[in-house]
């Protein structure tokens, strides 16, 4: 063991959480390495909802025009199917991540981005390809083996899996992205709470054309009811789509204490044929693994110089397509983060609000996406299909819905109301937006005295636009001189915004007297960026010589409402609570 190498920040692990780490660290111009133990990035679809905040922070980092050229478009997305199988009866279906005309009016209204598809297979090179282009360095086929940490940095200890040997790598920070079975979240001792191994699943990848059954119902999911289904797995068995009409990946659960069964190709290729449900269509089996359903957080995602993202500290099922999604944003909390630490613009103290601020929504995704899974249980239920029960029986309680009987009329509502309520898992807008970090336990948020504003509708199924610190900044469509740009595009590149309008001179002046680089933004009539539909005074809740410090994730950190001959002070005040010195 000769060799040291050194680097600012290694990474373990290529998925989404550290391949975005890496984009976000080399964007900022931070010297980083991943190692990661594999020879290849992900070679299955995996995770693949890419919700509208993935999607800004996708935006800032450069990389979603290539994201939307790959992934599959919103509007194919939505039209989750409830059925006995693609060639069997309909049950019915539930308009999707944002597919509903009234919810599509809310994802237009909150959000220069789009909702897309994009499997994890696809995701991870788009990442990957940019983030060495900027400079990290990617050491494939190299494995995490341990680390020791002293006052200074990290020392890791890395077996390079091509050559046999091992070696050091000496970091001032790491981060274990390393997934679901983290090593680094277990050699930092992060206390795990909750339980591995709820339920056992199956994914199986395939190749069919199954245009003639799902092109009328465009859409990423197709539950199957069928015997069986409500076995282990994630409510029901699922034929998910990976490429319109004709890659293809099916979930379906065993019985986790039984332990997973033999992933034989006949085995994978029965289990394919009993959810397409017509044997004419020819099937090519690419793969299939086993793996456990999990509900899982870490309370704490660091210890000293070590931090962890993604599934390292969040396990949990697909329900409602969170995976990726908060690894990404993970990653994105902590870049800028790490960045203003090594260059000396902040105190270490700063790194303390990434669990502040991350564990709570790590806890939250959990619960959501497990409790999803239990509430597809009342579509069986009202199927009268949760006993257990020969398929035949199964068979004549789905077809008894169509009796002309009072029974069979209240049936039919449940079904229609069981159905609705998976809003929850498929529309849930609330969850994928509503993110707010909490002044209370984060010191990266300046309170500004006013009451949490709470949220007038279900905030887990509506999103609430706010500028109160600690929430994400509004979108609203602005314009500079011919351009149309978003709110969102005035924050973000590593750098701190002030927004501010008519009369916030004195913010202005104070933003460019202060040590760290803040740019600012002036919206109004005549000033560098305007607001024909008057959207932005109607979202910002501070009049117009008031001011915003957005941070560098597009995060509110700082709000007065007034313009002040303070103006100076008030923001260096703030910015010293932000920064750790105060
Ligand atoms: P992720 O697991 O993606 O990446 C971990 C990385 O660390 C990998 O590059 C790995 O090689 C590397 N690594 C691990 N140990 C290492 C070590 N000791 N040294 C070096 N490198 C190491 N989600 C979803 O929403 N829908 C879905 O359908 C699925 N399906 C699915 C199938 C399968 C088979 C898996 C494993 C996972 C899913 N998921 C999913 C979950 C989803 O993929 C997951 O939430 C994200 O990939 C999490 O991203 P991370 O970057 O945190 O971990």
């Amino acid at each position: 063991m000769s060799t040291v190498v050194e680097t600012d920040v290694l990474i373990v692990g290529s998925g989404p959480a550290g391949a975005s780490a890496a984009l976000a660290l080399s964007t900022y111009g931070v010297p980083n390495i991943v190692v990661t133990r594999y020879a290849s990035l992900a070679d299955t679809p995996r995770a693949h909802i890419t919700n509208q905040r993935t999607m800004e922070v996708l935006r800032d980092l450069g990389v979603e025009q290539e994201v939307i050229a790959q992934a599959t478009p919103q509007h194919l997305m939505g039209n989750t199917t409830f059925c006995t199988s693609l060639a069997g009866e309909e049950l019915g279906r539930v308009r999707s991540w944002g597919n509903d005309p009234l919810v599509q009016a809310e994802h237009e209204l909150a959000s220069p981005t789009r909702m897309c598809d994009m499997p994890q297979h696809l995701m991870e090179p788009v990442l990957v390809n940019a983030a060495v282009a900027r400079g990290t360095r990617l050491r494939f086929q190299n494995e995490y083996l341990s680390h020791t940490q002293d006052a200074d940095g990290v020392t890791a200890l890395v077996r390079d899996r091509l050559r046999g040997d091992t070696y050091e790598i000496r970091a001032k920070y790491l981060i274990g992205a390393d997934g679901g079975r983290s090593k680094v979240a277990e050699d930092a001792g992060l206390p795990m709470g909750g339980q591995m191994g709820v339920a056992g699943s199956i994914n199986i990848v395939f190749e069919a054309d199954l245009a003639r059954y799902t092109a009328h119902r465009p859409s990423t999911l197709y539950w199957v009811l069928a015997p069986g289904a409500t076995v282990g797995g994630i409510g029901a068995g699922l034929v998910r789509c990976v490429r319109p009409w004709n890659e293809w990946l099916i979930v379906w659960g065993y019985d986790v204490n039984a332990g997973a069964p033999d992933l034989t190709t006949e085995y994978a290729e029965s289990i394919v044929r009993a959810l397409v449900g017509d044997d004419d269509v020819p099937v090519t089996v690419k793969s299939s693994s086993a793996w456990t359903v999990n509900e899982m957080y870490a309370e704490t995602y660091a210890n000293g110089r070590v931090f962890c993202a993604g599934d390292a500290v969040h396990r949990h099922p697909p329900s409602n397509g969170l995976g990726s999604n908060t690894s990404i944003q993970d990653a994105y909390n902590l870049a800028w983060k790490l960045k203003l630490v090594l260059d000396g613009t902040a105190h270490p103290r700063l790194l303390d609000s990434y669990t502040a601020e991350r564990a709570p929504v790590g806890r939250q995704i959990v619960t959501r996406a497990n409790r999803s899974i239990r509430e597809t249980a009342p579509v069986f239920e009202a199927l009268d299909g949760l006993s257990p029960q020969t398929p035949e029986q199964l068979w004549a309680n789905i077809a008894a819905r169509k009796d002309a009987t009072e029974a069979a009329e209240k049936q039919r509502a449940a079904l229609r109301e069981a159905i609705a309520f998976k809003a929850y898992e498929f529309n849930a807008h609330g969850v994928d937006l509503n993110q707010r970090y909490d002044a209370g336990s984060s010191a990266a948020i300046v309170p500004d005295g006013t009451p949490d504003p709470g949220f007038a509708r279900d905030p887990e199924l509506y999103h609430q636009p706010s500028s109160r610190p600690g929430a994400r900044l509004p979108h609203a469509w602005i314009t500079s001189g011919t351009r149309t740009l978003s709110t969102l595009d005035t924050v973000g590149r590593g750098r701190f915004t002030l927004l501010t309008g008519i009369g916030g001179e004195a913010w202005v002046r104070a933003a460019e007297e202060q040590e760290v680089e803040i740019a600012t933004v002036v919206i109004g009539p005549g000033q560098q960026c305007e607001d024909p539909y008057g959207d932005w005074a109607r979202l910002r809740e501070i009049p117009d010589a008031g001011a915003l410090l957005v941070r560098p994730d597009g995060f509110v950190a700082f709000r007065h409402a007034s313009a002040g001959a303070d103006a100076g002070a008030l923001l260096a005040h703030a910015l010293r609570r932000i920064l750790g010195h105060a």
